[in-house]
């Protein structure tokens, strides 16, 4: 092997050495951006639920579901993600508020997002998903299923409907629904 040759291979290798760490760099940045400006992060909330039993008892029954004021003024929604539907199919929040979203499902892998929002995550079977967040615009917003789930994963959607906080009014039960606007 001659000696320049040696060189121009140290040479290409230094060249990659710099690209590289500079594509990893804008990467890490990236990152860091998006979960400090847009508060987009990995979920770090590991909590098992057993799929075969969720519908029948503990907080993902039928009379559990929807959105509740909780101990504390803390908005909590939970919804069942199914094939090929969310259940219920609405759920009402206040906007300006931390609303934490918690998510089931009995079958398959699903994903939500909330259109706008940085609401994302998936819904694993035999894990609760949870995702806390502020809703600053008003209006319906769609939240549709993003991980294919199968045959009917594209009619598979749900309504978040964000109120303004004055027009957000919980039964004395503390449920709202969307019916009861
Ligand atoms: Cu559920 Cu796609």
């Amino acid at each position: 092997m001659r000696a320049d040759t040696e060189q121009d291979i140290l040479k290409t290798e230094l060249w990659w050495t710099a690209v590289v760490t500079v594509i990893v760099t804008i990467i890490m940045l990236a990152i860091i951006y998006a979960g400090l400006v847009h508060h987009i992060n990995p979920p770090s909330n590991i909590e098992t639920i057993d799929p075969k039993t969720l519908h029948l008892t503990g907080e993902f029954t039928e009379g559990n579901l929807g959105t509740k004021v909780e101990a504390g003024d803390q908005v909590t929604s939970r919804l069942v993600a199914t094939q090929f539907a969310f259940q219920p199919q609405c759920i009402v929040v206040p906007a300006g508020r931390t609303v934490t979203l918690r998510f089931a499902t009995p079958d398959v892998i699903h994903g939500i997002l909330v259109t706008g929002t940085n609401v994302n995550a998936m819904v694993v079977p035999g894990y609760v998903s949870q995702v806390h967040t502020v809703f600053t615009r008003t209006g319906d917003l769609l939240m549709p299923c993003h991980e294919y789930c199968g045959l009917g994963h594209s009619q598979m959607w749900a309504t978040v409907r964000v109120v303004p906080e004055s027009e957000f009014r919980p039964g004395p039960d503390g449920r709202a629904t969307c019916g009861a606007r």
